[in-house]
């Protein structure tokens, strides 16, 4: 059989439950890690599937050269993927994952600690849409940095017409338990960037859908009260006000579910940043529904489009024409 692109379709982690799980002493989670090594590819030669090992001590970066592989496998991008970045903490990694002509990809880890990958589908629950690297007005990538701690700013993802809330926050943001409405669990995801503090959720309200929209803005991220953290998504409509920190869970106010989660990715070179998917429950097809003709007179047939591979940052205050204050 001629070699052909392969990819890796299946893992295993040892002591880690399910995707949404950190990884002990690893900086990034499952969920990144995953993300990254589907961009692996590789051939298969002569066989139709193989079996990886990737086993690693100490600290350092990681790349698919350190992964073990057959003779029948070759790697092509072995020093692009996974850029897993250095200063893991000591410890190992192991991995195994299986091998199949033309098929999708799922990951490993930047790990430390001892680990073993092999064998499971996994279905993700984070749910994957195009790669949209995010930038300023002028095309160029936005970078991380030009975050101010606090501040709102917007871009269009996953469909070019749904608002995205993007900030860093004073502080990283750590992974946390949540639910949806339909007591479907998940775990939010950690802040990516080098502080792990940078996060982006849906701007769409989860009670009555509001939206910020280029006329005005109802739903925006403000200050916090006591006992709140320093900042909150606070959505006017009816008040309800969510937690950036925890992966936009609701604070008070009649939203029956968190805000969906925006996943990121951030690379360390360019300190730019692309979006990649959403996790949590989603909010796009009600969006649709209800707001469908007042999005086409604004954009056309092109709502329900998925983003572009870029998507503009603006901040929230040159994204509405107007802010609505309203009082929590
Ligand atoms: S629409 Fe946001 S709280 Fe009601």
């Amino acid at each position: 059989m001629p070699a052909g692109g392969a990819a890796i379709t299946s893992i295993r982690i040892a002591d880690v439950q399910h995707e949404f799980s950190d990884i002990p002493g690893v900086r990034e989670d499952v969920i990144r890690v995953m993300l990254q090594i589907k961009q692996l590819r590789m051939k298969l030669l002569d066989v139709d599937t193989a079996r990886l090992r990737l086993e690693v001590r100490g600290s350092g970066t990681v790349t698919a050269a350190d992964i073990n592989t057959p003779p029948e496998v070759e790697i092509v991008n072995p020093k692009d993927y996974p850029s897993w970045p250095a200063g893991c903490n000591a410890g190992q990694l192991a991995a195994t994952g299986d091998v199949l002509h033309f098929a999708a990809c799922l990951g490993a880890a930047c790990l430390s600690g001892p680990v073993t990958l092999a064998q499971a589908q996994a279905p993700l629950s984070v749910r994957e849409y195009g790669r949209s690297l995010l930038v300023d007005k002028t095309g160029r990538p936005f970078k991380a940095a030009q975050l101010a701690a606090g501040e709102p700013h917007i871009f269009n993802y996953p469909f070019e017409a749904t608002p995205v809330f993007l900030m860093a926050l004073p502080r990283a943001a750590a992974p946390v338990e949540l639910s949806d409405a339909q007591q479907h669990r998940y775990q939010s995801l950690r802040g990516t960037g080098a502080a792990h503090n940078i996060v982006a959720y849906s701007a769409i309200c989860a009670h009555k859908l509001m939206y910020p929209t280029p006329e005005i803005s109802f739903i925006n991220i403000r200050k916090g009260q006591a006992n709140e953290p320093p900042h909150v998504v606070h959505c006017c409509g009816d008040n309800s006000r969510y937690d950036p920190t925890q992966g936009g869970k609701v604070i008070s106010g009649p939203a029956p579910q968190p805000l969906a989660m925006i996943v990121l990715q951030w690379n360390p070179k360019g300190d730019e940043l692309h979006a990649v998917g959403t996790l949590g429950a989603e909010m796009f097809q009600a969006f649709f529904e209800k707001y469908e003709e007042r999005l086409m007179l604004l954009a056309g047939t092109r709502v329900r489009n998925k983003s572009p591979p870029t998507a503009v940052v603006q901040t929230a205050s040159s994204y509405s024409r107007q802010l609505q204050s309203c009082k929590a």
